[in-house]
């Protein structure tokens, strides 16, 4: 799943292209890590966030993302985001919702894409973070588009048709965060809302 959402939401809804600059947040997670190798091998710029150093060498040295970021480490995030995109972003792939969207809208590039995947910041949340700068979709004619993966699973075999010879040949790689035990599954899940894994959190339940 996080594997088809990655592809729907960067080659379906966002038709990227050579050279164009690429924006993921969550970018270490089961979903951003793949975003960040397919734009990597079509030849774009890639930049990605995470919570924490680690996830940041990951994105760098394992993943070969051009930059990445602690976005928690940053009190600017509009700034930082002009720091590793001086021209802008023409990719926005959304994982975090809230302020992290806003500042995003201020450096979106004229006609740029953004796939709405998900929203971590706001799930728990009793009241939705407002959007302040959504009036940038308008001046700078950007298409900003959510997306369910169940209503891509008829993409599957095309999904495994482009990723299976990548993965064969090594180009493309993945990080689970492997939780041994049905018993620690609600700590796992818990945890995910904190940063706690790094790459998809899967749960074993037995290994017999
Ligand atoms: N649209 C769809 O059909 C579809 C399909 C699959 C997934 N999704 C969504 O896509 C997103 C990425 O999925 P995934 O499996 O790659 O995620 P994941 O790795 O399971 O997401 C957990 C990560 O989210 C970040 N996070 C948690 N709470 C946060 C908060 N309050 N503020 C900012 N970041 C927070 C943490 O990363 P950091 O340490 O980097 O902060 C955490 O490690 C999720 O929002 C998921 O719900 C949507």
């Amino acid at each position: 799943m996080p594997g088809l959402s990655a592809y729907v939401g960067f080659f379906e809804l966002c038709s990227p292209k050579k050279g164009e600059s690429v924006y993921i947040s969550t970018a270490a997670g089961g979903v951003g890590q793949l975003v960040g190798q397919f734009a990597k091998l079509l030849g774009c710029y890639v930049v990605g966030s995470a919570g924490s150093q680690e996830k940041v060498e990951l994105l760098k040295n394992k993943f070969g993302f051009d930059e990445a970021f602690n976005y928690k480490e940053e009190a600017d995030l509009d700034a930082a985001l002009k720091r590793y995109f001086p021209e802008g972003i023409d990719i926005y792939f959304e994982n975090v919702g809230g302020k992290m969207l806003d500042a995003v809208l201020l450096n979106m590039k004229s006609c740029g894409r953004i796939a709405a995947c998900g929203m971590s910041s706001q799930y728990n949340l009793e009241q939705h973070e407002g959007i302040h700068n959504l009036m940038n979709l308008i001046l700078k004619q950007v298409r900003m588009e959510g997306f369910l993966v169940s209503s891509y699973y008829h993409l599957y075999p095309k999904f495994l048709e482009t990723v299976l010879p990548h993965i064969k040949q090594g180009k493309i790689t993945y990080v689970e965060d492997i939780v041994e035990g049905l018993e620690n599954a609600p700590a796992a899940l818990v945890g995910l809302f904190s940063g706690h894994n790094v790459g998809k959190r899967v749960i074993v339940v037995s290994r017999e």
